[in-house]
């Protein structure tokens, strides 16, 4: 390693944990023992009305949505978390900041149900024989703010809506922590059929069905894509990196800010990194409230 190599890895650790010492600061954590005993809001860091809801989501004691997981104890292997293993690596920050600007996307005039009338019954891939409902996206059509997950499970199948089970839940008690109603949103999926036992949709399903969910987001044109977990990001963005390195970063879909971050069904598994989640969606609410048209 060179000597400015270093020096450039060290600057950026640096900035990684003055911006977590920033965010502790705004959230007024205080913790004792794994547990949060305080939390305040320096007011000279808050800023506009939809933050008060969202803080005070985040204020409920523990079972609230983004709760702290205890917290491994930071050895020299396992780096504190949010600190040093935060830090993206150089070729990331850059690779993922710099990615190359696509073409604006042209707002369509096709309304959702004549992108319904397209899918029909669909038969175009094999995922249409195993299931009981296509799960078509749901929501304002107006949105400023659209979740874009990978496929419906066992839940959404039987309903025909998207994220209604446990990870739906999940999905919309955080949604509603930046301040919005799930009804405000629009929330899809990559793939329509659900797949069997859950596995990630293969290439040729997501060939299949993604283009409706592209016509759906060139019809509503929302300002601001969340698009969940690796898969649905692999699938919508042209990214090499994996989900871990690239969330919180906005990300670029035809004219259209993205931002990637964990699924909720990952965060069922490890809540541990809801508090990263929360981090990302700060970022979207932050840029819909300082770009309002
Ligand atoms: N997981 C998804 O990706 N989508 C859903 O609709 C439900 C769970
Ligand atoms: N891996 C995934 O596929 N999704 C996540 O959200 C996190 C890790």
């Amino acid at each position: 390693m060179t000597f400015e190599s270093i020096s450039d890895e060290l600057a950026l650790l640096a900035a990684a944990a003055r911006q977590h010492t920033v965010y502790l600061q705004e959230l007024g954590v205080e913790t004792f023992q794994g547990q949060v005993v305080s939390k305040r809001t320096p007011s000279t860091l808050r800023v506009s009305s939809p933050k008060t809801r969202a803080e005070s989501v985040f204020d409920q004691p523990p079972k609230q949505i983004f709760e702290r997981a205890p917290q491994p104890v930071p050895t020299a292997r396992t780096p504190a978390p949010g600190v040093i293993a935060a830090a993206p690596k150089p070729d990331t920050l850059f690779s993922s900041i710099f990615q190359t600007p696509q073409e604006p996307l042209p707002k369509s005039h096709e309304t959702f149900e004549q992108i319904w009338a397209d899918v029909g019954a669909c038969t175009r891939c094999p995922l249409s024989a195993g299931r009981t409902h296509i799960v078509h996206t749901e929501g304002n059509r107006k949105a400023r703010l659209m979740f874009v997950g990978e496929a419906p499970g066992a839940d959404e199948d039987a309903q025909a809506r998207p994220f209604v089970g446990r990870a739906g839940q999940l999905l919309t008690k955080i949604i509603e922590a930046i301040g919005f109603k799930r009804e405000d949103v629009l929330i899809g999926n990559i793939n329509r059929c659900r797949p069997p036992a859950n596995r990630a949709p293969l290439p040729d399903e997501v060939a299949a069905c993604k283009p409706f969910m592209l016509r759906e987001i060139a019809s509503a044109r929302p300002e601001v894509i969340v698009v969940m977990g690796n898969t649905a990001m692999k699938n919508l963005l042209d990214i090499k990196e994996g989900i871990t390195r690239v969330r919180g970063q906005f990300q670029d879909y035809k004219g259209i800010k993205v931002m990637p971050t964990f699924h909720p069904a990952y965060l069922l598994r490890d809540p541990s990194k809801k508090r990263e989640t929360w981090e990302d969606l700060k970022k979207v609410r932050d840029y819909l409230d300082n770009n309002e048209s």
